[in-house]
């Protein structure tokens, strides 16, 4: 079976039976990462791995809808990827309700500990302390996953999270084979697991496990259990709170009991905006995605594009990316914190200005736009996952969770099996101080006890007349673009072709570094020598990036297809 055929969505058979013959069935397609649903295949669910995307289906066959099974795939991927999501982590459910069409965004990114000090990240002399914001108890943020989980069962779904999780439990307590996926990334952070807090449950004996190994994780079931039977209380309140707070403040952080029992999700308004015809909406602060994609794609409303990998319209988009995430660097933060003037930000008068700079034939410069702090970028990290669902009543849910980089913070409070997060640097430590994703970002941003850090994660659902795409991706700051550049091809083109927009190639900028990185397959010299002919510095990443999930129900019939991104289950894609 080719490696490729591990991360496969597929559109739901009504048909199908039991659990195991859907695991089954995922594991023998090989030929693609995309099945086109037939006529009667009127629900959908991609995920990064094919045990999560059957906890999905094994759910709708249940009776569940997009709600419930979005609970399901979560869970699951906690188990199987546990270097990407958990319920130590947090993220951005984007719901959408055939019922009243309601759409809401369920903000369960992780908050800083009450407690929280700046002593905790910089020495006395005023220099951030090395590794503060990625590594042990100063690193992890307050989960949101576990509530956002429960809140989804209270207020969307039809079944018990009894039914929901078992999929996730089950995984947990009699292990999964793990793939080469997992065996890579676990080679590659073995020394981070050898010397983490109780890290070594990834771990094969001490060492990083080979292709195949089963790897269980009974103590991960116990607490999924205890969610299951006790709700919000099985996590934020007994035993589980008491080992996690226990963990954090031996790692060096300073966590209360009452930061958990007063952890929240809240229900916020998405960004929700039309472009060309089309109304997008996706993921509202505090992820700075959905401001992204809605100013990027003003600013290019006024001008004739062709496609994307056309170096003329590349050019448009990598400028109009450039003064997003300028924006993002000036504006943006946790709204319940610092006043963002959002509607100004994703007005078209707005983009029309910011625009007004933008020349069809030469790059601007960065450091021209406005003040560019300075700093050494620090190594990228690929992490984070990303679900999409679509059920036959037409609820869809597109969510991106994550614990931040590969395993976190690599602290595994005792007994719990809970990986948690190192979500805090994504805060803005200094001006002048990149986080891992090489993102400067304004003290707006700043670490401020009970606050959530800004993200990119950038779930959306976009809408034409073919019908509805939902979709999102990991990758860190790279999420934008890959969604911007995605949404630009399936606008373009008259058919809908999910495998092509999640393998297209892809290109980033994000206004600092001011360069634009591309993917190392997929843009030939002549396009990179366009590029710089337009005064763009072409920087050949190392490797390809994202991980994106699709699914796409047809206005006309209601048929639905999936896709999941090639890159996701090759050994060099993650
Ligand atoms: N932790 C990555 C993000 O939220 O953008």
């Amino acid at each position: 079976m080719r490696e490729r055929a591990a991360a496969a969505a597929m559109g739901r058979r009504s048909s199908t039976g039991a659990w195991w013959r859907l695991v089954v069935f995922t594991l023998i397609v090989s030929c693609a990462a995309v099945r086109h649903a037939g006529a009667e295949q009127t629900a959908a669910v991609a995920s990064a791995h094919p045990l999560a995307t059957a906890a999905g289906h094994a759910v709708l066959e249940r009776g569940g809808n997009a709600f419930d099974a979005a609970i399901a795939v979560a869970a699951a991927l906690a188990v199987v990827e546990p270097y990407s999501s958990g319920l130590g982590g947090g993220g951005f459910f984007l719901l959408h309700r055939a019922a009243d069409s309601a759409q809401v965004m369920v903000d369960a990114r992780e908050t800083a500990p009450g407690a929280v000090a700046m002593s905790q990240y910089f020495d006395r002399d005023g220099r951030p302390i090395p590794g503060a914001t990625v590594r042990g108890g100063t690193a992890a943020a307050i989960p949101g996953l576990p509530a956002a989980l429960v809140h989804l069962e209270q207020r969307y779904g039809k079944l018990p999270l009894a039914v929901t999780l078992a999929p996730a439990i089950r995984l947990a307590r009699e292990g999964f084979q793990v793939d080469s996926r997992y065996a890579q990334i676990a080679k590659m952070r073995e020394s981070f697991l050898q010397s983490g807090v109780n890290t070594e449950v990834f771990l094969d004996r001490g060492r990083a496990p080979q292709t195949g190994y089963r790897l269980r994780q009974p103590a991960l079931a116990a607490t999924l259990e205890r969610i299951a039977r006790s709700g919000a209380a099985g996590f934020y309140e007994g035993p589980v709170a008491a080992a996690m707070v226990d963990a954090v403040n031996r790692a060096g952080g300073a966590w209360r009991a009452a930061d958990l029992t007063g952890y929240k999700v809240i229900e916020r308004e998405p960004v929700r905006f039309e472009y060309r015809g089309a109304t997008i909406t996706a993921a509202a602060l505090p992820s700075a995605g959905g401001i992204a994609l809605a100013q990027s794609l003003a600013m290019l409303e006024g001008f004739a594009l062709e496609r994307v990998g056309e170096p003329a319209t590349d050019h448009l988009i990598v400028e109009a990316l450039r003064r997003a995430f300028h924006d993002r660097a000036r504006y943006l933060a946790d709204p319940d914190f610092v006043r963002v003037p959002v509607a100004r930000l994703v007005s078209r008068d707005y983009a029309r200005s910011r625009a007004a700079s933008i020349t069809a034939t030469k790059a601007s410069r960065s450091d021209a736009l406005g003040v560019v702090p300075d700093g050494l970028p620090k190594a990228e990290s690929r992490n984070t996952t990303h679900l999409s669902i679509v059920d036959s009543a037409g609820n869809r849910v597109a969510a991106t969770v994550t614990i931040n980089l590969l395993f976190g913070s690599g602290v595994v409070p005792a007994g719990t099996g809970v990986l948690l997060n190192n979500e805090m640097d994504d805060f803005t430590l200094r001006a002048d101080v990149p986080n891992a994703f090489m993102l400067k970002g304004g003290l707006a941003n700043r670490i401020e006890p009970r606050k959530r850090p800004l993200s990119s994660m950038t779930p959306a659902f976009v809408e034409d007349d073919k019908g509805v795409l939902v979709l999102g991706a990991p990758g860190g700051s790279r999420i934008v673009s890959q969604v911007l550049l995605a949404t630009l091809e399936y606008l373009r083109a008259p058919d809908v072709d999910l495998a092509r927009l999640v393998a297209m190639p892809r290109y980033h900028h994000q206004y600092w570094p001011d360069h634009v990185e591309v993917e190392p397959q997929g843009f030939s010299a002549e396009w990179r020598a366009a590029m710089s002919a337009k005064g763009h510095e072409v920087v050949v990443a190392n490797r390809r990036w994202g991980n994106m999930q699709a699914v796409f129900k047809a206005k006309r019939g209601g048929a639905a297809q999936a896709a999941s991104d090639p890159r996701g289950a090759g050994v060099a894609g993650y």
